[in-house]
């Protein structure tokens, strides 16, 4: 296949998921609209379709409750091949949704679409669009503030492994432990119908799955009430890097628009986070990891959400010294960067989700933030991989960071949108 070829098969797959103003991350195993999937997707779109691009961000802030809450899943439309589908969560909006948020990233998507715009010369058609989300996406990220970091650590915490949008990544195993699963009931699972179990979280993780939104659910998703209480809380270091550059962003808009106030609210929320994520650090190992806030203990894990830190805009000799010699050593252990779980893990597992495979759209942050960071090679080697993958096995969930083996969903929106974003 050439790079024509491929181009036209991410823009295929795009118009295949499209249900008209959001996509679909996979007709079959996600059908409806995910929050984190429809910001990478925008990017996607915006490589060939603006206006559409733009819709798809509208249409997830359209899904926003009033307290700045978006969640992860919006169910535009009935499914049934889905689970745990909208009456198992009961939030009762409209419309239905999740009661759980995943990692901010739409602010800095939003701050590239904005980009493109002006320099299409479209400012004017998209300024009030730009505007109106600005003030969605600030919504969220107080919504974060007051809700996601309960002892105001400049960090996120993840009331639940979905809203990390890495689901079963080992990091979430111990803080796991605690939750009380005996209430569960019986139900099936729809995911494994659609795909080998083993490439799935095992049933034990969905069992704690459930026991969180069980416990949201008997809270009426009253997120203060949920912060304080809730039974997992662990600040995820992908979440909280992601939120910090999504902040970034958000302050480069402000001061475009002429926000002043909000400006400086929101440079007041970079300097917390900025001093606060130190508390992620890990020094014994060297690596940023995420921290359970009610063990207080670090993870230890080295993911590849650990490597986000330069995504993050953070600068440190040491800390990046350190970092990029994990990068080193995991890069001589496998053919693809970059793996979900360091591959010297021993919990490490080729295609199972979040324990082992390459996704697309963490290396595409991981590569940006190393490109901005001046680190040329530790870029060009995520870029080159990441494109490798999908050229010679499809445009999958994810893949196998050993032998390039697609891991769970063909066709998959955001690896698609990848594709096109990386041109
Ligand atoms: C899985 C992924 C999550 C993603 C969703 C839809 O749950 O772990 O990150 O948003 O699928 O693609």
């Amino acid at each position: 296949m050439t790079i024509e070829d491929l181009d036209q098969g991410a823009r295929d797959i795009l118009a295949a998921n499209d249900r008209g103003g959001y996509t679909v991350p996979n007709g079959r195993v996600y059908p409806f609209q995910w929050n984190w999937d429809s910001a990478f997707v925008a990017l996607g779109f915006d490589t060939f379709d603006r206006p559409r691009a733009w819709a798809e961000v509208e249409t997830l802030f359209k899904a926003q409750w009033d307290d700045g809450f978006v969640p992860h899943i919006v169910f535009w439309q009935e499914d049934e091949g889905y689970f745990p589908g909208p009456q198992v969560w009961d939030t009762r909006r409209t419309p239905v949704s999740s009661g759980i948020t995943q990692p901010p990233v739409a602010a800095s998507m939003v701050a590239i679409l904005w980009e493109n715009a002006k320099a299409a010369g479209e400012a004017d058609t998209y300024r009030p669009r730009v505007e109106l989300l600005f003030d969605q996406l600030l919504a969220w990220h107080r919504w974060f503030r007051d809700h996601r970091d309960p002892e105001g650590r400049g960090v996120v915490v993840a009331m639940h492994p979905w809203e990390t949008g890495r689901d079963n990544s080992p990091e979430w195993d111990a803080p796991g432990e605690p939750i009380d699963i005996s209430n569960v009931g019986e139900y099936v699972r729809r995911d494994t119908g659609h795909l080998d179990a083993k490439m799935r979280p095992t049933k034990l993780e969905y069992d704690r799955y459930l026991a969180l939104v069980q416990y949201g659910r008997a809270q009426n998703w009253d997120h203060a009430k949920i912060s304080q209480g809730n039974p997992f809380k662990v600040a995820d270091v992908g979440m909280s890097m992601m939120l910090l550059r999504a902040n970034r962003d958000l302050l480069t808009m402000a001061l475009d628009l002429g926000r002043t106030n909000e400006a400086a609210e929101i440079q007041h929320i970079i300097a917390t986070a900025e001093s606060g994520i130190e508390w992620l650090w890990n020094s014994e190992k060297q690596a940023w990891c995420s921290r359970d806030l009610i063990s207080g203990k670090s993870s230890g894990f080295i993911t590849s959400a650990s490597f986000l830190s330069f995504y993050a805009g953070l600068s440190d000799p040491v800390k990046d010294t350190a970092m990029l010699t994990h990068f080193a050593r995991i890069g001589s252990k496998v053919e693809y960067m970059l793996p979900s779980l360091d591959p010297e893990d021993p919990g490490f597992q080729m295609i199972r989700y979040w324990r082992g495979p390459v996704w697309a759209v963490v290396n595409y942050m991981v590569g940006k933030g190393l490109a901005e960071a001046g680190y040329d090679a530790e870029a060009a080697r995520i870029r080159k991989d990441t494109l490798a993958l999908i050229e010679k096995n499809g445009f999958y969930e994810a893949f196998s960071p050993v032998d390039g083996t697609g891991s769970g969903g063909d066709d998959f929106s955001w690896t698609a949108a990848i594709w096109l974003a990386l041109g």
